[in-house]
């Protein structure tokens, strides 16, 4: 028996398929697109097909992730908020997890759970680009640059430029100013994931830091930031293996849990 998870984010859809043993068989990670019904259904069946398994082996299914309200009637048994799954999915990686920063595309979430994996606090940043992947994309077009040559560039840095602006449109202004006056792109970099770390650590403070602080999300992949973020929380954080499947994976065990009930 087999349980899939669906996390239909903003900017990526994610599928992990676990077995009994609670041990990830597959995962897929696909772009969004307009169509958020259509992918999520594309992901999951592709995500089947590449681990040699049909809908009938799935025992139970959950979607999770903004697309969640739309596509649970034809795709999932059950849906269940992102808050849920990715602290379930961060607790099974790492099981003294406390504190969950969870960084998409669109948005930015902070949850703290208590021993027993349950949220107890969370906040959620939702009206604002900056502090998520979206910002890093907008700066990395401003910049010329892939988000693989980004990420790597702020580790070059010498002499981090402090970038002023709040809002995602001001600051790719600002970065434009700055290459246009002859600032180092490896120090834009540095300032923008500088920039970033203190909008998420301001979430991650408001529900408090205990260990292990666990980061998930597809922006989790960006050393820079999370190096980052981690001078910014004077506070280590770990990074799963593949941090943006966190909240599907999550999705899975959950189903997981709601079948055996
Ligand atoms: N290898 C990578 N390196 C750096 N950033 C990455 C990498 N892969 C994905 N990202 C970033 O991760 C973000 C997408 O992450 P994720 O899939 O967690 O978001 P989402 O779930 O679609 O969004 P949300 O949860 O806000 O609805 C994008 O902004 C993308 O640029
Ligand atoms: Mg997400």
């Amino acid at each position: 028996m087999y349980f899939a998870g669906i996390d239909i984010g903003s900017l990526a859809t994610k599928t992990c398929i676990i077995d009994e043993e609670k041990k990830i068989i597959g995962y897929l990670i696909k772009r969004t697109t307009a169509n958020i019904v259509e992918v999520g259904k594309e992901t999951y069946k592709e995500c089947l097909e590449r681990t040699g398994l049909s809908e009938n082996d799935i025992a139970y299914s959950i979607v999770t992730g903004y697309g969640r309200n739309l596509a649970v009637a034809t795709l999932a048994n059950e849906k269940i908020t992102e808050i849920t799954c990715h602290s379930v999915g961060a607790k099974h990686l790492f099981p003294k997890c406390h504190t969950v920063i969870d960084v998409g595309g669109q948005d930015s979430k902070a949850m703290r759970l208590d021993d027993d994996g349950k949220v107890v606090k969370f906040i959620m940043n939702d009206k604002c680009a900056a502090g998520t992947g979206r910002f890093l994309e907008v700066m990395a077009g401003a910049l010329g640059m892939e988000m693989d040559e980004m990420i790597e560039a702020a580790f070059r840095s010498r002499n981090k430029v402090s970038i002023t602006s709040t809002c995602t449109v001001f600051a790719e202004s600002e970065v434009i100013s700055l290459i246009a006056s002859g600032n180092k792109p490896e120090d834009i970099v540095a300032g923008l994931n500088e920039a970033i770390a203190k909008r998420v650590s301001g979430l991650v403070r408001q529900v408090g830091i205990e260990d292990d602080v666990v980061m998930t999300g597809g922006v989790a992949k960006n050393r820079g930031v999370v190096k980052a973020l981690e001078n910014e929380l004077n506070h280590e954080i770990k990074v799963p293996e593949e941090p943006q499947i966190v909240g599907a994976l999550g999705a899975a065990l959950m189903a997981l849990k709601k079948f055996k009930e």
